[in-house]
């Protein structure tokens, strides 16, 4: 992740709501009439006042006793607008962000995925994302609303004698900005601190839920029970000691609103005893500063908040901004399946920090590995958990880049054909089948999305599946449990099998596809695989040497090599 200043991911920040600019001056006016419609109000009473003493003001009573309600109900109203406006605004702009997030993350995977930050990233799509509706919502339009509105004020004030204009900005300045920055300061990270923990403390809940078996099983209980202890305690201290900082915060704040009450008492009565203004340049502009710190003190309270939303907003640009492993590529000549060849390939995952190019010295998955796949073989791949097998399909179907030599796909390098075009060539059955929470049909149909009944059903005769989906309560059409978890290993791999048979591409890639078959179902899946080969392709991965009887060719993978 580059490090950015802070201002500028502010300033980038702020520049996303362009297209909202309008909605934005909206939500500002309202707001600056709603905060001048409520200090009016008090205002006006103070003229009442000086009427009611015999002074002269350009309001008669009964004026200023009609108004008061009028700007009681504009108030509320203003306000309501306000809100609405803002969070029409924030909530826009969420979607737009957020689709900007899965277009980054679309470019960014699979390679992004397969990483150790699956859970960070989760949380950068829910909570980060969220969490930028406070600045959209309640910091951009609240900062602007407190500038005009406090200019106006000090207009209004300074109009009794410029003396008192300048003590009400002073006033302002010192709690509008001074304190915030004074509160920024003070809290620090712990905004962060605490959405860290708190996070920290949702991954563990969610680990215990997913591992209750193995608890249970390995009696873990009840060390699992004491992390989650010491979890909620740091948690509860850390919010402990944010709500007494906000405590004191607000303390803070109005201290120095009566410090500044107190200068402008003294600096109206000197004008007034020196008759540089009369009672009502006595009076209004005390009542209008004591009123109007409402804008203000919103800012003060951003403090605490600013620091975590910048840290949400730096998370969530540079996942936008990251440079994916393998841009997408387009615009090339289409392509039909001749063969795929891969030569001299040697391949770590070392660093993949594209900004940095820096590449850490993680060891080499493959060395110099060259293979030949020729048009309707079956090509078996054997070799020993963690040799790279899994790799060397990844690198076929281009998810990573190789370090060095090629791979070709009907004598072209696979950097010059387009990303659709693979995918159209290529079908790949990875070592996990994921099922959606979808019926069993659909979960299939996803191999090919216009595909008839009759070819979803031959797709899974051939993968032996069959049988087994007419068993279930509403055959094809039963819901599947989310992540397939109500269906066995085996039955998941055949409905992977499945889907793989209907994408019907001519090269077929397949990561232990019968790890967790029976003999019985695996002779039924390898039939179906040995009569696709006359039309078809496929470089199949299995330790199992039962599988490997179907291959036309055996290569043996070891430490990264072939042989
Ligand atoms: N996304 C990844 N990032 C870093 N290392 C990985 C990644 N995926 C796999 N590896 C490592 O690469 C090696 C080869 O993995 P893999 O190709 O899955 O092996 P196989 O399929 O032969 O069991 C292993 O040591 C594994 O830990
Ligand atoms: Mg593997």
């Amino acid at each position: 992740m580059k490090k950015q200043s802070k201002v500028i991911i502010l300033l980038r920040m702020i520049k996303l709501v362009k297209p909202l600019t309008g909605f934005m001056i909206m939500a500002v006016f309202f707001g600056t009439m709603g905060f001048l419609a409520a200090e009016f109000i008090p205002i006006l009473g103070g003229f009442a006042v000086i009427n009611a003493l015999g002074g002269n003001t350009c309001f008669s009573l009964k004026t200023i006793f009609i108004l008061l309600p009028i700007l009681a109900i504009l108030r509320a109203v203003f306000r309501l607008s306000e809100q609405r406006t803002n969070h029409y605004i924030a909530f826009t702009l969420l979607a737009i962000i957020r689709d900007k997030v899965f277009k980054a993350l679309r470019k960014l995977c699979p390679a992004k995925l397969e990483g150790k930050d699956k859970g960070d990233l989760i949380s950068l799509i829910t909570s980060d994302v969220e969490l930028l509706e406070v600045f959209y919502a309640h910091t951009i339009s609240p900062i602007c609303i407190a500038i005009v509105t406090e200019l106006l004020m000090c207009v209004f004030i300074g109009y009794f004698h410029p003396l008192l204009g300048v003590v009400a900005m002073a006033a302002y300045l010192s709690v509008g900005v001074l304190l915030p920055i004074i509160i920024s300061k003070r809290s620090g990270t712990m905004g962060d601190d605490l959405r860290a923990k708190s996070g920290e403390l949702s991954a563990h809940m969610l680990e215990n839920i997913r591992g209750i078996d193995d608890t249970m099983q390995y009696s873990y209980g009840n060390v699992r029970l004491y992390e989650i202890t010491e979890k909620t305690n740091e948690l509860s201290k850390k919010q402990g000691l944010l709500s007494r900082l906000t405590g004191t915060n607000m303390a803070l704040a109005n201290t120095m609103i009566l410090i500044s009450d107190i200068v402008m008492l003294a600096v109206c009565a000197l004008l007034y005893q020196n008759g540089k203004v009369g009672f009502d340049g006595f009076l209004i502009p005390l009542i209008a500063l004591m009123s109007s710190f409402g804008p203000v003190t919103v800012l003060a309270a951003l403090g605490t908040t600013l620091q975590s939303t910048v840290a949400s907003g730096a998370r969530v640009l540079a996942v936008i901004d990251e440079v994916p492993v393998t841009e997408d590529i387009a615009g090339k000549e289409e392509t039909d399946f001749t063969g795929a060849k891969v030569q001299n390939v040697s391949f770590s995952y070392g660093n993949t920090d594209s900004e940095t190019k820096i590449e850490s010295n993680q060891s080499e998955v493959l060395k110099n590995v060259s293979l030949d796949v020729n048009k309707n073989k079956i090509i078996g791949i054997v070799g020993k958990s963690g040799c790279g097998k899994s790799t060397l399909l990844k690198l076929l179907m281009r998810f990573w880049k190789v370090n060095e030599g090629e791979i070709n796909i009907s004598n072209k390098n696979i950097e010059e054909i387009n990303t659709d075009n693979l995918r159209e060539i290529e079908s790949y059955m990875t070592q996990e089948t994921i099922l959606f929470k979808d019926t069993i049909a659909n979960n299939i149909r996803i191999g090919k999305l216009d595909a008839t009944d009759e070819e979803v059903i031959e797709a899974c005769r051939k993968a032996s599946v069959h049988d087994f989906i007419m068993t279930l309560p509403n055959g094809y059409e039963t819901e599947v449990g989310e992540l397939g978890s109500t269906l066995s290993g085996g039955e998941r791999q055949r409905i992977g099998l499945a889907r793989a048979f209907l994408h019907d591409a001519p090269f077929i890639l397949l990561d232990e596809p019968t790890s967790n078959l029976d003999s019985l179902n695996e002779a039924v899946v390898l039939k179906s695989l040995k009569e696709s080969a006359k039309e078809k392709t496929i470089l199949l991965v299995s330790h199992r040497q039962s599988t490997m009887r179907i291959a036309d060719e055996v290569i043996a993978m070891d430490g990264g090599r072939v042989s």
